[in-house]
Parts: C-alpha cells; sequence; structure tokens
C-alpha cells in the first residue's frame, strides 16, 4: 500500500491548476448509458473513482476510448449486462448511478447494496422510492437491488432529504420516462447542474436543475453529446487551504470560483486573502493571523461537508476556538483523532468538533481514513515540522488527482512511498 512521506513547514508558492470534477464525471459517465450513441467527455479527472467506473461501463458492455489523457469516449451501443457487482460498488458506493440509467433505457438492473461506509449509514433508499413511483418494481436479492420497469412513467417526487446521487440518479432515468416528472427538494450542487447540460445536450427536457424544483419531459431517446466536465470545486477549496496553511501565495487556474462562494467567504472570514482575477483564476494569500472561525456544513449553497476536513486542518491554526458542527453525515469526525496526533487540541460532542488553536504541529505516523479525511491529513503534514508519514493514500487517489506531485510542483516536500 502506498504511502505519503511529508517534511512539511514550507510555505508554498506557484500556479495549481484543478482538474476535472469528480463528482461531476462520475455521473456524466453514467449517462452515457442512456443512448446507443457515443458520448464524449472531456476534463475528465485520473483518478482511481474514474478508473473504476470506467470499468462498470466496460463490464456492463460498453466501450470506453481514451483518445487522449481526461477525454473518454463512451459508446453504450452494445450493453450486454446490467449488473453492477459488489466488488465495485464496495470500493465506490457511486457505482449505484449506474441503476437509474439501467432501468430507464433496459428496463431492468441490478445494483449490489452499497454498506455504510467510514463516514455514516449512506443508504440509497430514496433513489429507490423515486424510481418505484415511477413504477419500477424493487426487490431486494440477497444483498442486490433488482429494478425491472416496462417504461419508466414520469411523477412527482418529493426528497425526503436532500440527496445529490439519489437526484442525479432520479433525473438520468425521467429523461427517458414516459411523461413529465417533477423533483421537489432536489440537491442544486454544481455537479446536478453539470449532468443537467449533459443531459440537456443529449436531448433531454430538463428545466430547473440548480434549484430545488427540477422538471423532466422525457423524450423516446437520447442521443451523443460532447461535453466538457467543470472544475473540481472541493479540489479548489483545498488547494486554497493549503496555501493558507502553510503561510503561501498560490495562483489557482482552471476553476470556476462560483462554485465555492460559501468556502470563499468563510476562509475570507478567517484571514485568508483571496482575489479572484478572472472566472477561472484565483491568487491566494495569508498576511497576519488566521482567525478561528465556526462553520456549519449544509447542502449547496452552504459550506460543503466534502471540505470539512480540510477546514477542520485549518482551524487548528486559526487563533481562538472554533466550532464545526457537521450536518450532512453522522460520522464524519475521524480525521480528529489523526490530528490530535499530530498536536492538535480537538474535542468531538455529537455533531460538533471543538477546536483549540492554535497549536503547533509535529509530523507524526498517520493513517487515512477516506477521500476527504486524507486531504486533511496532508494538509496537516505539510504545516507540521518535521516528518509525516500517511498510510492508505488510496483514499486520497480515490479522488485527487496527482496531488503530491500538485504540491511538490508549488514547494511542498510530500513523495509517494510505494
Ligand atoms: C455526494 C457526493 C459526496 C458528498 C455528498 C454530500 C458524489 C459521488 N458524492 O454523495 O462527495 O459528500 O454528496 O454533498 O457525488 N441519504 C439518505 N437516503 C438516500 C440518499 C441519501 O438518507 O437514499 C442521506 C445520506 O445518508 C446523507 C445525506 O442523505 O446523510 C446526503 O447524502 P447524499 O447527498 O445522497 O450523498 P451522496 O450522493 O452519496
Amino acid at each position: 500500500m502506498d504511502k505519503f512521506r511529508i517534511r512539511g513547514g514550507k510555505p508554498l508558492s506557484g500556479t495549481v491548476t484543478i482538474s476535472g470534477a469528480k463528482n461531476s464525471a462520475l455521473p456524466c459517465l453514467a449517462a452515457s448509458l442512456l443512448t446507443a450513441e457515443t458520448v464524449t467527455l472531456r476534463n475528465v479527472p485520473y483518478v482511481r473513482d474514474l478508473i473504476t467506473m470506467r470499468r462498470l461501463l466496460e463490464d456492463l458492455g460498453c466501450t470506453v476510448l481514451v483518445p487522449e489523457l481526461r477525454t473518454h469516449r463512451i459508446s453504450a451501443a452494445s450493453v450486454e449486462q446490467f449488473e453492477a457487482p459488489y466488488e465495485l460498488v464496495k470500493t465506490m458506493r457511486a457505482s449505484v448511478l449506474a441503476l437509474g440509467p439501467l432501468v430507464a433505457r433496459f428496463g431492468q438492473a441490478r445494483v449490489s447494496l452499497p454498506g455504510g461506509c467510514a463516514i455514516g449509514q449512506r443508504p440509497i433508499d430514496l433513489h429507490l422510492m423515486a424510481l418505484e413511483r415511477m413504477g419500477a418494481r424493487i426487490e431486494m436479492q440477497a444483498g442486490v437491488v433488482v429494478a425491472t420497469a416496462d417504461r419508466l412513467k414520469g411523477a412527482d417526487i418529493t426528497f425526503e432529504t436532500v440527496t445529490v446521487t439519489g437526484t442525479e440518479n432520479v433525473m438520468m432515468a425521467a429523461a427517458l420516462a414516459d411523461g413529465i416528472t417533477h423533483l421537489y427538494n432536489a440537491a442544486s450542487e454544481p455537479e446536478v447542474v453539470d449532468l443537467a447540460e449533459l443531459l440537456i445536450r443529449m436531448g433531454a427536457r430538463i428545466e430547473g436543475a440548480g434549484t430545488p424544483t427540477i422538471t423532466i419531459t422525457g423524450v423516446e431517446a437520447l442521443g451523443g453529446a460532447d461535453h466538457t466536465i467543470i472544475p473540481d470545486r472541493i479540489e479548489t477549496g483545498t488547494f486554497i487551504v493549503a496555501a493558507a496553511i502553510t503561510g503561501g501565495a498560490l495562483e489557482i487556474t482552471n476553476c470556476n470560483p462560483r462554485h465555492l462562494l460559501a468556502v470563499i467567504d468563510k476562509l475570507r472570514t478567517v484571514g485568508v486573502t483571496i482575489d479572484q482575477t478572472n472566472d477561472h483564476k484565483l491568487e491566494v494569500a495569508v498576511s497576519g493571523r488566521l482567525k478561528a472561525t465556526d462553520v456549519t456544513t449544509a447542502v449547496y449553497p452552504g459550506f460543503p461537508t466534502d471540505m470539512q476536513a480540510q477546514y477542520m486542518t485549518l482551524m487548528t491554526q486559526a487563533e481562538g476556538d472554533s466550532v464545526i458542527t457537521e450536518t450532512i453525515f453522522e460520522n464524519r469526525f475521524m480525521h480528529a483523532s489523526e490530528l490530535q496526533r499530530l498536536g492538535a487540541r480537538i474535542r468531538v460532542h455529537g455533531h460538533s468538533a471543538y477546536v483549540h488553536g492554535p497549536t503547533p504541529l509535529t509530523g507524526a505516523k498517520l493513517i487515512a481514513s477516506d477521500l476527504r479525511a486524507s486531504a486533511s491529513l496532508v494538509l496537516a503534514g505539510i504545516a507540521a515540522s518535521g516528518e509525516t508519514w500517511i498510510d492508505r493514500v488510496y483514499h486520497i487517489d480515490r479522488g485527487y488527482e496527482k496531488i503530491e506531485e500538485k504540491l511538490r510542483s508549488v514547494g511542498a516536500e510530500i513523495e509517494r512511498v510505494k
């Protein structure tokens, strides 16, 4: 298993280029199952989860060509299998995104039920409820969701909880359903909007993506399209924190600052200088001390849960007490105890973490527990004095494209040890 060795304490400086959004590329790849024509996706990040999604599509019978790095040309003209098996779903929950497209286009899908994961239970009951409303028959067979349908029918669906992949799954299914589907309390994350834009290019009729009410008028068939994935807003936020926590200065390019206004606002309150030089570029610097500031995660456009761990690391270096409250997942503070091992003062109680800063961080051996937690440990490592080892970095490889190379290119001392 790969590890990272980090010698921290160096201010970062230079330019970092942001990759395409993992959480947008995943549903967009799944959407290619909705048509027999070729879908071309550009700016697909080179991360482990995308390799897994590509493997899933190939196992189903799709042809996936990669004519150049980060471009995927997918043909689902001859799909022969309709199953996302446990081996794939257990490594990547987003495999459930095959469910909606498969049942909508082929009338059948078998998707292994994802179990809980490090950050919480993460059920998919809302995905299943919505598909049932649209006329799918759902059965559980030995841990596998078996969905069958004649043509799905449009329906009015209210999500009890805002769910990102649930909204995406149902939006894809509704695109090929008979009649109109209204999704209420839908997720309005930029990744949902990006998927809707791809679907519209494929011929879908979708209105309201980016708001809590999405209306989809089903069509008989969808066609091919060429689409460029949006920049990764979480990677962008992670690099803003990287600049801030090392007292460095970074230019961050190929990003979309409009997609992370809540993060930028919060970090400015903390004392980070963030200048938007154009629509795709940010300049980040720190002058003076960082100020402890509370944060509560929320659905978009609120502060993203996927930035909570990185923010906690930053708060260990800010002056004063801060309260970090997690409202999306029930168990997303695994990084807190690892940060304590570096010297951080954090107390977790219920859904909140109480951080007292600043405390000097000193390198130690750490274990990554999930994707964003591992990012927070890398940030701690580059801020800490001495040497930090991070084990199980396969978590970070799921969603960050070559984070160690990007960090090294701006002055961090970090290496991958096989
Ligand atoms: C997506 C993102 C993930 C991010 C999360 C929240 C992808 C591939 N992953 O995950 O990075 O952290 O959104 O922004 O896009 N829930 C239910 N029943 C359901 C579905 C969800 O109770 O059927 C609950 C979940 O347990 C969780 C909350 O709803 O508490 C939000 O989860 P959801 O938005 O579905 O997360 P994902 O789509 O899995």
